[in-house]
């Protein structure tokens, strides 16, 4: 069997050194530099013709560190590793996934292709915007979820009289997988995008009257979905609000207006760095399921049996 190999770019290396830790071996040793003009090189020291190559980087703006992890695969690729797959905790560009408008591009299946033609052969990910996009990629994909995480901290929690709030449509399924591992009721916020960046609630579904309640998402940017559920649900009479939420993107003010809105804590993983901290915000480590899969990959063991995934289909 080939070697095992790990390496990051340096879009989350903290991130890539628990999992490898984890995994009980070392970084692989690489060069990374820009030229002046900030054009990306990069160069694996050791030898890895013949390896098992994991490639860890997450693609959070700016778009750098997706054109690092493409030169990344390149780079294996021509240094004759045996495969390649690229370990992508945070995978950016995925909310432009069809096209809703005319002439816009659908840019996570431009993404998809360019991570496939530049010879990726797997890809492993965490908690995509849309878990069809997975279809996107012809290689094969690994899908892993932070509700395995998640889950676990609320369950220890032991929050009495909970419901589990989907912010919009789109977290309906992530939402309703909390609420029966929480056995907690489900609550939907039916909400509207007047523009981008712009988030209006229309109507809340369900029963948040007395309730306490975890709001679940994949991501928070702005943060403009996020606390306007907040606000929407402390109207309905909720209690103790608390949110889970995969990816920290929190561009702009997103930070301060979770500190001055009315939930109790957020936690979010260690997809991307935290660019500063909150007195609200937790973090919860997803190195542990990272490090686990690619060793299963490795070994061509099963993954979705890490999850009770069968369970959540519609
Ligand atoms: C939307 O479909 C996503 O699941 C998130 O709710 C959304 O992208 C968060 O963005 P923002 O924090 O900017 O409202």
């Amino acid at each position: 069997m080939s070697d095992l190999k790990i390496f990051s770019g340096r879009a989350n290396r903290p991130l890539a050194e628990k999992i490898a830790k984890t995994a009980g071996i070392p970084l692989g040793r690489i060069e990374l530099k820009n030229f002046s003009d900030g054009e990306i090189w990069v160069k694996y020291t050791d030898n890895i013709r013949g390896d098992d190559v994991f490639i860890v980087q997450s693609t959070q703006p700016p778009a750098d560190n997706l054109m690092e992890l493409l030169i990344l695969i390149d780079a294996a690729r021509r240094a004759s590793a045996r495969r390649i797959t690229a370990v992508i905790p945070y995978f950016g560009y995925a909310r432009q996934d069809r096209k809703d408008q005319p002439r816009v591009s659908v840019t996570a299946k431009l993404v998809a292709n360019l991570i496939t033609e530049a010879g990726a052969d797997r890809v492993i990910t965490m908690d995509l915007h849309a878990a069809q996009i997975q279809g996107f990629f012809d290689i094969p994909l690994d899908h892993l979820y932070a509700s395995a995480v998640f889950s676990d901290y609320f369950q220890k929690k032991k929050i009495p009289n909970l419901a589990v709030v989907s912010p919009d449509v789109g977290s309906l399924k992530m939402a309703r997988s909390y609420a029966r591992r929480l056995d907690a009721e489900l609550v939907l916020i039916d909400k509207r995008r007047p523009k981008a960046n712009e988030v209006e609630v229309l109507n809340i579904i369900g029963n948040a009257n007395g309730k306490n309640v975890l709001i679940v998402d994949d991501l928070i940017d702005t943060a403009g979905t996020f606390v306007n559920a907040v606000k929407a649900l402390r109207e309905k009479g909720a209690k103790e609000i608390y949110g889970a939420c995969t990816h920290p993107i929190l561009s702009g003010n997103a930070v301060a207006k979770i500190d001055s809105s009315e939930v109790t804590s957020v936690i979010v993983t260690d997809s991307i760095p935290l660019k500063e901290g909150s007195p609200k915000i937790e973090l919860r480590s997803v190195a542990k399921i990272f490090a686990e899969s690619i060793i299963r990959t490795h070994n061509n063991q099963s993954i979705s049996s890490l999850f009770d995934v069968d369970k959540d289909k519609i």
